[in-house]
Protein backbone atom coordinates (compact mmCIF):
# COMPACT_ATOMS: atom_id res chain seq x y z
CA UNK A 1 0.00 0.00 0.00
CA UNK A 2 1.28 3.45 -0.83
CA UNK A 3 0.23 6.33 1.25
CA UNK A 4 0.29 9.55 -0.99
CA UNK A 5 2.47 12.11 -0.30
CA UNK A 6 -0.64 14.71 -0.38
CA UNK A 7 -2.42 12.37 2.36
CA UNK A 8 0.42 12.78 4.67
CA UNK A 9 0.66 16.31 4.56
CA UNK A 10 -2.91 16.72 5.05
CA UNK A 11 -2.31 14.49 8.05
CA UNK A 12 0.44 15.78 9.51
CA UNK A 13 -1.58 19.63 8.85
CA UNK A 14 -4.62 18.68 10.93
CA UNK A 15 -2.27 17.20 13.99
CA UNK A 16 -0.76 20.31 14.05
CA UNK A 17 -3.93 22.48 14.35
CA UNK A 18 -5.23 19.82 16.73
CA UNK A 19 -2.32 20.72 18.85
CA UNK A 20 -2.03 24.47 18.53
CA UNK A 21 -5.94 25.19 18.70
CA UNK A 22 -5.85 25.78 22.87
CA UNK A 23 -9.08 24.40 24.82
CA UNK A 24 -10.31 27.73 25.25
CA UNK A 25 -10.95 28.52 21.99
CA UNK A 26 -12.41 25.03 21.33
CA UNK A 27 -15.80 24.71 20.32
CA UNK A 28 -18.32 26.65 22.74
CA UNK A 29 -21.65 25.29 23.94
CA UNK A 30 -24.41 25.39 21.62
CA UNK A 31 -27.67 27.06 22.83
CA UNK A 32 -29.27 24.15 24.20
CA UNK A 33 -26.58 22.84 25.92
CA UNK A 34 -26.29 26.52 26.70
CA UNK A 35 -29.90 26.65 28.42
CA UNK A 36 -28.83 23.15 30.29
CA UNK A 37 -26.21 25.01 31.63
CA UNK A 38 -28.83 27.95 32.89
CA UNK A 39 -30.95 25.54 34.29
CA UNK A 40 -27.76 23.81 36.39
CA UNK A 41 -26.62 26.91 37.16
CA UNK A 42 -30.10 27.61 39.17
CA UNK A 43 -31.23 24.24 40.61
CA UNK A 44 -27.62 23.03 41.21
CA UNK A 45 -25.36 25.82 41.88
CA UNK A 46 -28.43 28.07 43.39
CA UNK A 47 -29.13 25.34 46.46
CA UNK A 48 -25.95 26.88 47.25
CA UNK A 49 -25.49 30.03 45.90
CA UNK A 50 -28.92 31.54 46.23
CA UNK A 51 -31.12 31.60 42.95
CA UNK A 52 -29.98 34.68 42.04
CA UNK A 53 -26.71 33.88 43.10
CA UNK A 54 -26.18 36.38 46.45
CA UNK A 55 -25.50 33.44 48.77
CA UNK A 56 -26.70 30.80 50.98
CA UNK A 57 -24.69 28.01 52.03
CA UNK A 58 -22.23 29.31 49.50
CA UNK A 59 -20.79 32.78 48.92
CA UNK A 60 -22.24 34.74 47.07
CA UNK A 61 -21.03 34.88 43.28
CA UNK A 62 -22.49 37.69 41.68
CA UNK A 63 -20.85 39.86 39.03
CA UNK A 64 -19.81 42.01 42.22
CA UNK A 65 -19.09 39.73 44.13
CA UNK A 66 -16.31 37.98 41.84
CA UNK A 67 -15.46 41.52 40.48
CA UNK A 68 -11.46 41.16 40.43
CA UNK A 69 -10.81 37.41 41.06
CA UNK A 70 -9.12 35.60 38.34
CA UNK A 71 -10.85 33.95 36.02
CA UNK A 72 -8.35 31.16 35.92
CA UNK A 73 -8.38 30.47 39.30
CA UNK A 74 -12.88 30.73 39.43
CA UNK A 75 -12.34 27.82 36.59
CA UNK A 76 -10.43 25.70 38.73
CA UNK A 77 -12.69 26.10 42.03
CA UNK A 78 -15.44 24.87 39.81
CA UNK A 79 -13.65 22.64 37.90
CA UNK A 80 -11.86 20.36 40.98
CA UNK A 81 -14.22 22.19 43.94
CA UNK A 82 -12.37 23.18 47.18
CA UNK A 83 -11.37 20.87 49.32
CA UNK A 84 -12.27 21.00 52.69
CA UNK A 85 -15.67 22.96 52.01
CA UNK A 86 -19.09 22.15 50.90
CA UNK A 87 -18.01 23.28 46.99
CA UNK A 88 -17.64 20.37 44.72
CA UNK A 89 -15.68 19.61 41.51
CA UNK A 90 -17.83 19.62 38.08
CA UNK A 91 -15.39 17.74 36.02
CA UNK A 92 -17.39 14.65 36.50
CA UNK A 93 -20.10 16.16 35.03
CA UNK A 94 -19.46 19.50 32.75
CA UNK A 95 -16.59 19.65 30.30
CA UNK A 96 -14.30 22.31 30.39
CA UNK A 97 -16.30 24.85 27.65
CA UNK A 98 -19.23 24.31 29.92
CA UNK A 99 -17.05 25.38 32.85
CA UNK A 100 -15.77 28.06 31.11
CA UNK A 101 -18.91 29.72 29.86
CA UNK A 102 -20.53 29.34 33.08
CA UNK A 103 -17.70 30.99 34.59
CA UNK A 104 -17.65 33.95 32.05
CA UNK A 105 -21.73 34.34 32.38
CA UNK A 106 -21.44 34.76 36.21
CA UNK A 107 -17.85 37.14 35.81
CA UNK A 108 -20.88 39.03 33.17
CA UNK A 109 -23.53 38.85 36.30
CA UNK A 110 -26.53 36.00 35.99
CA UNK A 111 -29.33 36.63 36.26
CA UNK A 112 -28.62 39.58 33.44
CA UNK A 113 -30.49 42.61 34.80
C1 LIG B 1 -23.04 21.98 48.07
C2 LIG B 1 -22.91 23.40 47.96
C3 LIG B 1 -22.39 24.02 46.66
C4 LIG B 1 -22.78 23.76 45.38
C5 LIG B 1 -23.83 22.80 44.89
C6 LIG B 1 -21.99 24.66 44.54
N1 LIG B 1 -21.15 25.41 45.30
FE1 LIG B 1 -19.83 26.79 44.61
N2 LIG B 1 -19.14 27.08 46.50
C7 LIG B 1 -19.66 26.50 47.64
C8 LIG B 1 -18.90 26.97 48.80
C9 LIG B 1 -19.15 26.59 50.24
C10 LIG B 1 -17.90 27.84 48.29
C11 LIG B 1 -16.84 28.60 49.08
C12 LIG B 1 -15.65 27.70 49.28
C13 LIG B 1 -14.61 28.39 50.14
O1 LIG B 1 -14.89 28.64 51.32
O2 LIG B 1 -13.54 28.68 49.61
C14 LIG B 1 -18.08 27.88 46.84
C15 LIG B 1 -17.30 28.64 45.99
C16 LIG B 1 -17.58 28.86 44.65
C17 LIG B 1 -16.90 29.78 43.78
C18 LIG B 1 -15.73 30.67 44.18
C19 LIG B 1 -16.27 31.95 44.74
C20 LIG B 1 -15.17 32.91 45.13
O3 LIG B 1 -15.52 33.97 45.62
O4 LIG B 1 -14.00 32.61 44.96
C21 LIG B 1 -17.48 29.72 42.56
C22 LIG B 1 -17.12 30.53 41.32
C23 LIG B 1 -18.53 28.74 42.65
N3 LIG B 1 -18.56 28.22 43.93
C24 LIG B 1 -19.34 28.40 41.60
C25 LIG B 1 -20.23 27.34 41.65
C26 LIG B 1 -20.91 26.83 40.49
C27 LIG B 1 -20.81 27.42 39.08
C28 LIG B 1 -21.67 25.79 40.90
C29 LIG B 1 -22.54 24.89 40.08
C30 LIG B 1 -21.94 24.30 38.90
C31 LIG B 1 -21.47 25.66 42.35
N4 LIG B 1 -20.58 26.60 42.74
C32 LIG B 1 -22.10 24.73 43.16
C33 LIG B 1 -20.72 25.62 47.70
C34 LIG B 1 -21.36 25.06 46.60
Amino acid sequence: MTVSRHAVSRLGLALASLLLIPAALAAAPDAERQAQLEHLLVQDCGSCHGLRMTGGLGPAITRDALAGKPRDSLIATVTHGRPGTAMPGWNALLDEQDIVWLVDLLLEGYPKP
